[in-house]
């Protein structure tokens, strides 16, 4: 329940604090897509966490009057400011202590500034980790990351897969016991070992700015036509999904995998307003990789994120074929043929 994570313990200010966290981006197998409350799910998901695209965040806490400065690389970034106001105000529930400090809070990402990666997931987790890295010192108290992952969710929704775990699945899913609306679990142990150093390799087709954020687009989820069978399609999905995952099935780890990824766009292209965020070159990589995949049997498919990027996902004994296939082809389709090689990681570390 949300109420459980209100700070019950003592708690001793210090006058001051400081605390460095890196945390991941994640990829979504079975897609959260529409949402309601204070950013709950309105199906259950569950995403690989992956380990090159992060962020790391620095915070240094000053008791006095409540505020923040926020930079990126040291630099001020005054665009990021509404988004963190919005998040410490949300927070101040749950962390009531956090009135009585001013953060300063320089942020660093690994992966390129404007490369259609949302950096939204990695920089919330990290500024989670930190804050809650901070009540644990404050309160005496171990880590806790149930919280901090829904702290991360009060961010930004999907934040809350990128605490803790290979594979982590968040929203209330019928099949998974302890699965929560209001944090991510770990699923690390669902993984066969060919899902356990899983490659994703991200084309960058286009690196400008969404012409819908995710936040108008779960919106348009509320009366969209096809809602009920989606958020019923992804309940079992994700059944099929951790079954595969356990099992080592390749097969039916593709077909879930890509028909959730063509799923949410197909949720873009019929809400109203409608819209669509592939581009010509999504398409033509996912052709691409289907003949490929034909030609070679090799187990790779596709997913799609809220843009255009295409994540390329394949078991890492194919990493030499699938380097090979992206430099004698696939890097044409990105954008400067700029992509990314990532893989399966763990979860939020503290620097
Ligand atoms: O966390 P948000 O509000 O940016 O939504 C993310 C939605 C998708 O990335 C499209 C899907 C997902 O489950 O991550």
């Amino acid at each position: 329940m949300e109420e459980n994570f209100k700070l019950i313990s003592q708690v001793e200010l210090k006058e001051s604090l400081a605390t460095t966290w890196q945390a991941p981006s994640n990829i979504a197998l079975v897609k959260y897509w529409g949402k309601y409350g204070m950013q709950l799910p309105a199906n259950p998901s569950i995403s690989f966490t992956l380990n090159a695209c992060r962020t790391i965040t620095s915070v240094k806490a000053t008791k006095g009057e409540p505020g923040f400065n926020i930079s990126y690389d040291g630099m001020p970034k005054p665009d990021f400011a509404s988004k963190i106001k919005a998040y410490l105000e949300r927070v101040v529930d749950y962390c009531p202590w956090v009135r009585n400090y001013y953060f300063d809070i320089d942020t660093h990402n690994t992966f390129p500034h404007s490369s259609g990666i949302a950096s939204s997931a990695s920089s919330m987790a990290a500024l989670s980790a930190c804050i809650m890295d901070f009540e644990s010192e404050l309160t005496g108290t171990a880590l806790d990351y149930h919280k901090m992952s829904f702290l991360s969710r009060l961010g930004s929704g999907s934040a809350c897969r990128s605490i803790q775990g290979a594979a982590v699945l968040w929203g209330a899913h019928k099949d998974t016991a302890n699965s929560s609306n209001f944090y991510g679990v770990d699923q690390t142990q669902l993984l066969h070992p060919v899902f356990q150093d899983f490659q994703d390799t991200i084309l960058l087709v286009d690196k400008g700015e969404k012409v819908v954020s995710s936040s108008v687009g779960h919106d348009l989820m509320n009366d969209h036509a096809f809602a009920k069978a989606r958020f019923e399609q992804a309940q079992k999905n994700l059944t099929t999904i951790k079954k595969a995952l356990q099992e080592g099935d390749l097969d039916t780890f593709i077909k879930i995998t890509e028909s959730e990824a063509l799923t949410l766009h197909a949720m873009m292209m019929t809400s109203h307003p409608y819209f669509i965020l592939m581009k010509p070159h999504t398409l033509s990589i996912i052709d691409e990789i289907w003949a490929f995949r034909k030609e070679t049997k090799i187990p790779v498919c596709f997913t799609l994120d809220a843009g255009a990027n295409v994540h390329m996902l394949f078991p890492s004994a194919y990493k030499m074929e699938l380097d090979e296939l992206m430099n004698n082809k696939l890097a044409s389709y990105c954008q400067n043929s700029h992509y990314i090689c990532d893989e399966i990681g763990t979860g939020a570390k503290k620097c």
